[in-house]
């Protein structure tokens, strides 16, 4: 297991923060603990099932700290928390500081993962991790990340008010993990793929915008690593027993179906490319159109064959040999590409671009697929560049295949959702929905420690990645509920 760095920066600020704890907190919140035992303690019926559905900490606290997190950012106006930024070291802070509060030991890890750990019964048994990430997007919304997070410490902390969290059979551990989105490296899992033990040390030398590699963040921050402290982060396979993470749906079918909880079946693979078109930088006045190598209007023609190509990929792959029915069937309906960030140079209204960069990013369910689409856009893109006389290099930054959830923990996690929704409810909810995931997740890179699983949660409109993004505090009680019955079955 990884262990702790002495110096981090996490690590001297709770220093400070957990004198003020001992000193005045503490007595304050162990007097409330003490009241609020019998509160917590959950009332059984004659069945043996647990009755109490602890709101106050499940639901009303969760958001709470949910909005609490969600003002935690590195620019006025909107949420931005990127990987080590100084916003993501505050909400790491925050998260460790509820961590030790529910009871678990915590630590911080030298990608800046916070972890926290509950040891159970059982020490030496196989640990079950649950997790998501901490850092956002930019203009993010609050849940995306922040839910699966603090509904795993809620209903831990429900577990350690009533004292059950000695009882676990195994060692149970959260973890807020540090980049799952890849802004600032567009690599993304930068902390979940390092525990697993598939972040390649190449990784370390990756630059940001600004030239700044993932080695001199993590020296800022007093951070040492080499390759062989990297590979020391990564578990052991045998001490773990699998990984779970709570995440809202960022899609609209649990809305559709009216269902606060779905499952998660797998998640589709996916590739980040950046592209850089380099033409000839010219006066906007002068250069007559027929002249012009203008890198802008090639990446134009560029994104809008990547649009041509990822709507109907069956007009541009042959099913004979490049692709066989299954496989098309699968790219029709999973296939999803988007241009989200584009810039050039000079950038400057009377000034014919000389360079134009863009990033793609490519999903499918199918990886076989995938592949084949990258392999024909870069063919066509070429193409498009030698008739515009531009140079264009494709770049891969990303590579993930697609993840299939464990069906065991599946089950399991079926089983704590329909609890909780009936929980909440008090009416038998028959089934809950099983999904494919669009969107990445920490999961897909601890699916190459240990199985994993999911389960989804209704967000509005099915909105993510956007301020709107929104999950009613019914629904954020419904996840942490879930998770404790979950955890439920492993006392
Ligand atoms: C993460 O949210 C991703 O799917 O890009
Ligand atoms: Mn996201
Ligand atoms: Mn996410």
């Amino acid at each position: 297991m990884a262990s702790s760095p002495d110096q981090t920066h996490f690590i001297t600020t709770t220093h400070r923060s957990s004198l003020l704890f001992s000193l005045f907190l503490a007595p304050y919140l162990l007097s409330i603990v003490a009241s609020a035992s019998h509160l917590y303690s959950g009332v059984e019926d004659e069945k043996g099932v647990r009755t109490n559905l602890f709101p106050e900490v499940l639901r009303d606290e969760a958001v709470a700290r949910l909005v609490e997190l969600g003002k935690v950012s590195d620019v006025d106006g909107y949420l931005e928390r990127t990987f080590f930024s100084p916003a993501s070291i505050r909400a790491g802070n925050l998260i460790r500081g509820w961590m030790e509060e529910a009871g678990l030991q915590t630590w911080v890890d030298q990608m800046g993962n916070v972890h926290g750990r509950a040891k159970g019964k059982n020490e030496s048994e196989k640990a079950l991790l649950i997790g998501s990430h901490l850092d956002t997007v930019i203009d993010a919304g609050i849940f995306d990340g922040a839910l699966g997070i603090i509904s795993a410490i809620s209903a831990l902390k429900v577990l350690h008010i009533s004292r059950e969290l000695e009882k676990l059979k195994r060692p149970i551990e959260v973890i807020a993990f540090s980049d799952e989105e890849g802004v600032r490296f567009q690599s993304t899992f930068l902390g979940s793929a390092a525990i697993s033990g598939v972040l390649p040390v190449s990784a370390l030398q990756m630059p940001d915008k600004s030239g700044v590699t993932v080695q001199n963040v993590l020296k800022d921050n007093s951070i040492e690593i080499s390759g062989e402290g990297l590979f020391a982060l990564k578990y052991d396979p045998e001490s773990i027993w699998g990984y779970v993470e709570a995440h809202i749906e960022q899609g609209p079918v649990l809305e559709s179906a009216g269902l606060p909880l779905g499952i998660v079946k797998g998640i589709a693979g996916q590739t980040r490319l950046k592209v850089t078109v380099r033409g000839s930088q010219g006066h906007a006045g002068t250069v007559p159109m027929s002249m012009r190598q203008d890198s802008m209007a090639a990446a134009a023609e560029l994104i809008v064959l990547l649009e041509s190509l990822c709507k109907h990929p069956d007009n541009f792959l042959s099913l004979d040999g490049q692709c066989e029915r299954s496989m098309m069937e699968s790219l029709t309906g999973s296939l999803v590409c988007t241009v989200g960030e584009i810039s050039c140079w000079p950038s400057a209204s009377n000034v014919i671009p000389g360079e134009t960069t863009f990033t793609i990013d490519i999903r499918a369910m199918d990886d076989l697929g995938r592949q084949a689409i990258i392999y024909e856009l870069s063919n066509r893109m070429h193409q498009i560049c030698d008739r515009r006389s531009v140079s264009c290099v494709i770049e891969r930054k990303h590579e993930a295949n697609a993840v299939g959830c464990d069906n065991g923990l599946s089950s399991q996690l079926k089983s704590a959702a329909l609890s909780a929704m009936k929980r909440i409810s008090g009416e038998v909810v028959e089934d809950a929905p099983v999904l494919m995931s669009g969107a990445g997740h920490d999961a897909m890179a601890m699916s190459h420690l240990t199985k994993v699983g999911m389960i989804f949660v209704r967000c509005r409109g099915g909105v993510s990645h956007s301020p709107a993004e929104h999950v009613s505090n019914d629904d954020v009680w419904a996840a942490g509920l879930a998770i404790l019955s979950f955890l439920e079955s492993q006392l």
